[in-house]
This record gives structure tokens, sequence and C-alpha cells, in this order.
């Protein structure tokens, strides 16, 4: 596996591979890897000739007062895991690599609905920061094939909206959501979670299975399936939930008895730890 940090090396790699008739799949990443980071890699592999990871934790996208500094960098055991996997290559560039004109540079942004709602309003600023970073990430790499995954559901559709907009040549490859034997979603954040609040973390998927359990026999009442299941999750022992919504799968809009598509977005808090899942479902 080879650790690349400058960009020229990166282009010349990846235009060795092209010459050669080779397809490239890229998975962007910052890092911290789980299981739920290696099934992207997985999937990328089976569908490319060699594989390209990033690990580039993004100051674009975080807010003033999120965690930048504190978000945990661990690229000892990352590239031990992404050599096991046999990555082609590993794409580690500085801050002054990604931002040579500094972090004021020109802005990727997908307008509308979609990201004005939900993590949009939750986190001003934050799509447009992913949406720059992993547009600069393809135009480095040049992938065939991207890799991104339904945990985040809503920077898939952000993502999927840039590609059309801009006419990107990328096919984008959405990778199932990674739980854990008991349903909790993998994430970096879950290992700052006490045993006592990792025994409640599952009951948040408990409660989108169960909306879309409901909404699966015909239920159409969306905002009180939701009201009544925050409420559960707050007599769990979930301290806040910052949203529960039935939403148009393509639109992000709150659903209504039209949608043939919803997903069911959710967002709850245990101390610090926001914990984020979804459930897609067919009507
Ligand atoms: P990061 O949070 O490191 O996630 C990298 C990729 O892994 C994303 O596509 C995310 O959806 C996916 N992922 C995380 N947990 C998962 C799980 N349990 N199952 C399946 N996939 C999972 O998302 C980002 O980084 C950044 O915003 C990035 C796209 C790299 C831009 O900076």
């Amino acid at each position: 596996m080879k650790n690349i940090e400058y960009l020229a090396a990166l282009r010349a790699e990846v235009h060795a591979w092209k010459r050669e008739g080779l397809t490239v799949g890229f998975v962007p990443t910052m890092g911290n890897l789980h299981a739920g980071h290696l099934s992207l890699v997985n999937l990328a592999q089976q569908q490319c000739d060699r594989v390209v990871v990033s690990l580039f934790v993004n100051p674009l996208q975080f807010g003033p007062n999120e965690d930048f500094d504190r978000y945990p960098r661990t690229l000892t055991s990352d590239l031990e895991k992404l050599t096991a996997l046999q990555v082609d290559t590993v794409y580690l560039p500085s801050v002054a690599e990604m931002y040579p004109n500094g972090l004021q540079q020109t802005v990727v942004a997908v307008p509308g609905g979609i990201t004005s709602v939900l993590e949009g309003a939750s986190r001003p600023g934050h799509f447009d920061g992913v949406s720059t970073v992993v547009c600069k990430l393809f135009n480095m790499v040049q992938p065939d094939v991207a890799v991104f995954g339904q945990k985040d559901y809503q920077q898939c559709l952000v993502i999927q909206q840039m590609v059309q907009d801009l006419a990107l040549p990328i096919e984008m490859v959405i990778a199932p959501i990674s739980r854990d034997r008991d349903g909790l979603a993998l994430s970096s954040r879950n290992q700052y979670l006490s045993p006592e609040q990792r025994a409640v973390a599952p009951k948040l998927y408990v409660a989108l299975q169960d909306i879309a359990l409901a909404i699966e026999s015909g239920n159409q009442a969306f905002e009180t399936l939701t009201q009544v299941a925050t409420q559960r999750l707050l007599e769990e022992g979930f301290d806040s939930v910052d949203y529960l919504n039935v939403c148009d799968a393509k639109t992000l809009q709150p659903a209504d008895s039209s949608c043939q598509t919803v997903v069911i977005l959710g967002v709850a808090r245990l101390g610090q730890t926001r914990l984020l899942d979804n459930e897609v479902v067919v009507r």
C-alpha cells in the first residue's frame, strides 16, 4: 500500500493506472476507521481494479463550536486496517495541500431544501464544507466510482445532486449501514459512550424500525408516530432528540401520503454524544 501526501504524486499514480486501462474506486473518509468504513472499501474493491482511500479531517465542514480539534486521529491503526485489506493507495493530504489558498476558497454549494433541513439546519455551512472537499477530492483522485455510506443519508443526497449538477463523470455507490449486533449503527462517536449510555444507544434504531413497521402496515400519521417515538426515547434515557422525522426520500421535505419511498431520520443525544441513524421504507 502506498501512502501519498502530495497531489502531484497522487495524480502520477492514478494516471499510470488509467494508462493501463484500470478502473479506479474511491472511498473518502475522515479516518478513525471502523468496520462501516471498511465495508465501503470492500464494495469499491469489488467494483474497481484499484482503490484509493482518503484520510482527511476537513476543517471546512466543522462549525466554530464543533469538535474539529478533538476529532479522533488514529493514523497508525487506520493504516494497519487499510494495509490488511490490501488497499492500493491511501491519500493523506495536509490542510495546506488541500487548501493552498487558505479556507477562504471557492465553495461548491448545493442549493435548496436538501441542504437547509435536518443536519443542514443544525450545522449551518456544514454541507458546503462537505461538497467543496468532496468535489476537490474527486478532481484530485479522478475516480470512476466513489462509495459513500447510507449512514449519512443526507450527505449522500447532497453529493448525488452535486455530481448531477456539475456533470461529474463519477458513478456513486451507496453502501448499507453497518451495525453492531444489537443494531447500533457503527460510528466513531460510539467510543465516547459510557457502558450505561451504550446500553441505551440501540433504542434509537428500535424506534426507527417501529416507525418503519407501522408505515409498512399502512399507518400514515407520520407526525404522531414520530412524536410517540420521541417521547419513548426520552423515557428510555436519551438526553434529547434533535429530530425524528419521516421525510420524502428524495427531497427530505416532510413526507405526505403520496410519497412512495420515505426515509425516517433521527438524531438523539446521550450526554455530549450525538447519535445519527436512518431507515428507508418503500410503501
Ligand atoms: P466519515 O464520517 O469518516 O465517513 C466516511 C464514510 O463512511 C461516509 O460515506 C459515511 O457515510 C460512511 N460510514 C460511516 N459510518 C458508517 C456505517 N456505520 N455504515 C456504513 N457507512 C458508514 O462522511 C465523512 O467522513 C465526511 O463528511 C467526508 C465524506 C469524508 C468528507 O469530508
